[in-house]
């Protein structure tokens, strides 16, 4: 049975997931007017991939009967000065999101909700990767510099190795 207040932060949870692929998706559009296609690439996946937790929320939501009630979703900067800027947004964004899962974790062990903690033990897991990727990719920006060809070609390359066209 999930608490009012769980309920809540949840809706806001599916709204603000839906936030992070809006801001991908604006993300992957700059990168791909700077005709980086491999970052408008992985931007795009990574933006499905939001799409994806969001989803999953709703289906926890009513699986457990709660009401799910979609928020308005803000719109994201357009504006970015470079690639490193972007990536530097990003790891500062997934590192609120962390913030925002253990949030909810905490309100789940508050209202001795052990199914929604067990659920979302997930997205704390996911938020460990998502930090560790941006945070690779925002280093990897930072040595390649200007050659942002080079820097294109390794992300390639990475995710080739893991057998995905992006992650
Ligand atoms: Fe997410
Ligand atoms: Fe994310």
């Amino acid at each position: 049975m999930l608490s009012n207040e769980m309920i809540e932060k949840l809706n806001e949870q599916i709204t603000h997931e839906f936030y992070s692929s809006y801001l991908y998706r604006q993300m992957a559009a700059w990168f791909a007017e700077q005709n980086l296609t491999v970052l408008q690439e992985y931007f795009t996946t990574h933006a499905a991939e939001e799409e994806m937790h969001a989803t999953k929320l709703i289906d926890y939501v009513l699986k457990a009967g709660g009401h799910v009630k979609l928020g308005a979703i803000a719109a994201p900067s357009d504006t970015f000065s470079s690639p490193l800027d972007v990536m530097t947004k990003t790891l500062e964004h997934e590192r609120g999101v962390t913030r925002k899962i253990h949030e909810l974790m905490a309100q789940a062990e508050k209202d001795r909700d052990y199914s929604t903690r067990s659920y979302l033990q997930w997205y704390i897991d996911e938020q460990v990767e998502e930090e560790a990727t941006f945070g690779e990719l925002l280093a990897l920006t930072r040595m390649a510099g200007d050659h942002l060809l080079l820097l294109e070609e390794r992300i390639e390359k990475r995710a080739a190795k893991r057998g995905v066209a992006t992650e």
